[in-house]
């Protein structure tokens, strides 16, 4: 391979998605970060950042996501080699939509290519999900899971670590709206309550079993039964101006269930690609953020694949 240079395309995800909390997550066809990179004879060194957000990144390879997990490949697979990396933000830091974690997925992956494919995937998100824990505050692999993997993933275990993946439904569309505002995870964890009633605790569950029997199934309108949070979203939604204006439009406009992204601020629809369109349920969220003063940015997207050389 010499001193080639490689590209990763490493896509959004949302996660949590209702009742997963840290457990739940789904790639998104779009948008994605490019993480290029090259073997050099040591150390690790990241020669460009651009894109959007990329100003407040960090260039300091021992506290970014995307060195941080490429590193920890390296040293699990043994490598004699370092890396020069160029980090292309294609998803803005603060989003909901997994930017810290595309970033952490696409810095593993990119190293676990450079080391031809030596660890399996589980430890390649793994080491991706320690980069996770030192930005965020605390260890989540629901986001760099279904980056690495693609299709819906679940953390059925962190210790020990197991996930899972599922094919959702070919007719599953997504909306994404970003209104323009930055909450950080780690200050949107601040705010989580530590305890959780037992009645919350059944919901949780009920919900999160269905969610994953419906995937499975590709019921569409058990996926909109089955996506509801009564501890997270309610606990976050003072972060994000006008979420429920927004769930509440994107319904209205034939989402099967609309919901907090990640830990905010981006707005998730669900939609069935088969009966309704998009386009419909984006402009309606967009016009609740705009109306109200504030820029959107929307996406109308499906499931995607996991991280991938291009
Ligand atoms: N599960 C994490 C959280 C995802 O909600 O804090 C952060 O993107």
């Amino acid at each position: 391979m010499g001193d080639e240079w490689i590209k990763i395309a490493a896509p959004a995800t949302t996660s949590n998605i209702g009742a997963g909390f840290d457990t739940f997550g789904l790639a998104i066809s779009q948008p994605c970060d490019i993480i290029e990179g090259r073997k050099i004879p040591s150390g690790i060194v990241i020669s460009e950042i651009d894109g959007p957000g990329a100003e407040n990144i960090t260039r300091d390879a021992s506290a970014n996501s995307v060195t941080i997990a490429a590193a920890e490949v390296l040293k699990r697979a043994g490598a004699d080699f370092g890396i020069e990396v160029k980090i292309h933000k294609g998803i803005r830091p603060g989003s909901g939509m997994g930017s810290s974690g595309a970033s952490a997925a696409g810095g593993a992956y990119l190293a676990h290519v450079l080391t031809d494919e030596k660890l399996p995937l589980s430890e390649v998100i793994l080491c991706a999900a320690s980069a996770e824990g030192y930005t965020s505050g605390t260890m989540h692999a629901d986001n760099v899971a279904p980056c690495i993997l693609g299709g819906f993933t679940i953390i059925r275990s962190y210790e020990p670590f197991e996930v899972l993946r599922v094919d959702p439904p070919a007719n599953l569309g997504l909306v994404v709206a970003l209104p323009d505002v930055v909450v950080m995870t780690s200050e949107a964890r601040k705010v989580l309550p530590h305890e959780v009633p037992v009645k919350d605790l059944v919901f949780h569950v009920g919900h999160a079993a269905s969610l994953v029997y419906a995937m499975e199934h590709g019921d569409l309108d058990l996926i909109g039964r089955s996506v509801a949070d009564v501890v997270f979203e309610p606990a976050r939604a003072h972060l994000i101006p006008h979420l429920k204006e927004a769930e509440s439009a994107a319904m209205s406009n034939g989402a099967i269930v609309s919901f907090l992204g990640g830990s905010g601020p981006c707005v998730m629809a669900f939609y069935d690609k088969s009966t309704h369109k998009g386009e419909h349920i984006a402009d309606a969220v967009k016009k609740v953020f705009n109306d109200n003063g504030m820029d959107c940015d929307v996406w109308v997207s499906e499931c995607g694949t996991g991280c991938r050389r291009i």
